[in-house]
């Protein structure tokens, strides 16, 4: 792999490495956690999760060592798509409680410094918001184009061939007024128009209505669907469309997102949240990295943070996860702080994807890469993707679309805290199941063994917290050879040595001196070891290794073999 250079060349660029430490935005040094409120912690015994549960939890986040939290959806919905159709922007579902607890969670949250990000969801409505609803009474009615309606084709079918993400026409015909309306998920989540002034400027106080509460900024739902085509042309088919693939994805959506036009909108939300100190603006985007980095805005006036969802895709081979960090960091645009995401209540958990044992080293990954890491709850106790059986299926998409296998269900299941009934989650029965294996996979028992996966994201997160180096350090791409990934992050004279093997075959790696102490190890036994000359690396093993000042960058230039056969010293470099 010859990487390296363009990994040095664009971190020169970057800026935070050379800024002081208190002119740097929290978000770029912070760790974030999503919280999935329904499986987080019951307190009323609904077998769902609520805020007082996260109020009663909040300790936990301290333990852990993440600095802001990001809630799903608490906003009054009718739950169709489990907050994601929001009914009243500005008020508590009472299923998770009321204003009052909200603003005690805030306030406790503050309290400890743990920042409280809320999700926005600007895209679409429920069909029950009254804004819909008076929307929908008449042609004439003042909130008409607050929605996006069309006349039926000439045949009476839908106005044009966009499809739903969530399966079918993208257009329901409203009887009442003759017209089609567009929703690009469920037909109860109707989207808004955002080319309307009113929409915006009402969207705009909804976000003041939070961030004057304090709130520390919003994760934007489905960002690059706010704007749609304003001639509302037919989407291209998808020459390369597979059966295996969502039945959206026979059209290119060329005319739905992504659209030039979206970008002014964003750096309204923009302004809008800059018109509070120090608050945070992340967007939800799934697009190839090209088109994502967009959504920083070409002077960095959008999102501070386009997610990067790179990660859920990839496959797991070393020289592809190297090849896409490098990707990554080489598009993004100058200063454009970079942010990685291994999973979230949308995808299937890694522990699912990868297994098990490369949770672990995944975890590592995540953790020290350059850019702000985003960890999804109970990733760091490995829950499973939990599998669903036909009659407890809750998620709208595994019911209309992909079915049983794909559906969400399964990465959203209850956190589970210890040994107690329903893993001390709920008094009663939780709306979705737990693990097969929850009475050993839960906090509290996970917290006693030293080797735990539970302790090697708190060690990580520890790790990342008191290192300069791995917050805001420079990435260098040693190499990604067979199964072993192998990177430098460096800050001054601070430089960490972090080398994963993503194979279950452990292997021997030997170079001119890399010399070190293991900082952090998957099993955590290892941490403290003295490195010189050789490292073996186990099965699905990963190290990070704080290297000794005198050892010289450019003199690491590793051999990697089977670990069967005799370590071999590189003497290139006597
Ligand atoms: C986002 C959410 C997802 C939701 C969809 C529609 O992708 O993450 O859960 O179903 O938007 O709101």
């Amino acid at each position: 792999m010859h990487l390296r250079q363009r990994s040095e060349t664009h971190s020169e660029r970057t800026r935070s490495e050379h800024m002081p430490v208190e002119q740097i935005p929290w978000w770029q040094r912070a760790t974030i956690y999503q919280v999935y409120p329904r499986s987080f912690q019951d307190t009323d015994g609904d077998g769902v999760g609520d805020l007082r549960g996260i109020i009663s939890r909040l300790p936990y986040f301290a333990e852990l060592g993440v600095d802001a939290i990001w809630l799903s959806p608490i906003f009054r919905s009718p739950m169709k798509d489990f907050g994601y159709d929001v009914s009243n922007y500005v008020d508590i579902d009472p299923l998770f409680g009321m204003m009052g607890d909200f603003d005690t969670l805030l306030e406790a949250a503050h309290k400890q410094s743990l920042r409280l990000l809320l999700d926005f969801v600007p895209n679409h409505t429920s069909d029950q918001h009254p804004w819909f609803v008076e929307s929908r009474s008449s042609r004439r009615n003042p909130k008409r184009d607050w929605y996006l309606w069309r006349d039926p084709a000439p045949d009476g079918g839908p106005p044009n061939n966009w499809l739903s993400e969530f399966g079918g026409s993208a257009w329901q015909f409203d009887n009442a007024t003759g017209q089609y309306y567009y929703h690009a998920f469920l037909s109860s989540q109707p989207d808004l128009n955002w080319r309307n002034p009113k929409v915006v400027n009402t969207m705009h106080e909804v976000m003041r209505f939070w961030l004057r509460k304090g709130v520390n900024g919003f994760r934007v739902d489905v960002i690059w669907h706010l704007i749609k085509d304003a001639q509302f042309r037919d989407n291209p088919v998808n020459p390369d469309y597979t059966a295996d693939q969502p039945p959206n994805q026979k059209l290119v959506p060329l005319y739905t997102t992504d659209l030039p036009e979206v970008h002014d909108v964003i750096r309204g939300l923009r302004k809008i949240v800059d018109e509070f100190p120090e608050r945070l603006l992340i967007g939800e985007i799934y697009l190839p990295l090209d088109r994502l980095v967009a959504y920083y805005g070409s002077d960095l006036r959008e999102t501070h943070l386009p997610f990067n969802f790179s990660l859920l895709k990839a496959r797991w081979h070393a020289r592809e996860i190297a090849t896409l960090i490098d990707s990554y960091e080489a598009a993004l645009p100058d200063g454009g702080w970079p942010n990685w995401v291994l999973g979230n209540h949308d995808r299937p958990r890694i522990a699912a994807r990868i297994g098990l044992a490369q949770a672990r080293v995944a975890a590592i990954l995540l953790l020290t890469l350059r850019g702000t890491p985003t960890l999804y709850y109970g990733d760091e106790i490995g829950l499973a993707q939990v599998p669903i059986q036909p009659d407890r299926i809750r998620d709208p998409l595994g019911k209309n679309v992909i079915g049983l296998k794909l559906g969400r269900d399964g990465a959203r299941t209850p956190m589970q805290w210890n040994a107690e009934p329903h893993a001390g989650f709920s008094q009663s029965e939780p709306w979705l199941p737990l693990t097969e294996d929850w009475t050993a996979r839960n906090v509290e028992t996970l917290k006693k063994d030293d080797t735990s996966m539970y302790n090697l994201y708190r060690r990580l997160i520890e790790a990342r917290r008191r290192s300069e180096a791995l917050k805001r350090g420079s990435y260098h791409l040693i190499s990604a050879e067979g199964d072993v990934l192998l990177y430098v992050r460096a800050l001054g004279s601070e430089r960490m040595l972090i080398i994963l093997n993503l194979g279950a075959t452990p292997v021997a790696f030997v170079s001119t001196p890399p010399k070190g102490i293991v900082l952090v190890s998957t099993s955590g036994e290892r941490e403290g070891e003295l490195i010189d000359l050789n490292v073996q690396l186990g099965a699905n093993e990963g190290l990070i290794i704080k290297l000794a000042p005198e050892v010289d960058l450019s003199s690491i230039e590793p051999g990697f073999q089977n670990s069967m056969s005799p370590p071999v010293i590189h003497a290139n470099n006597p």
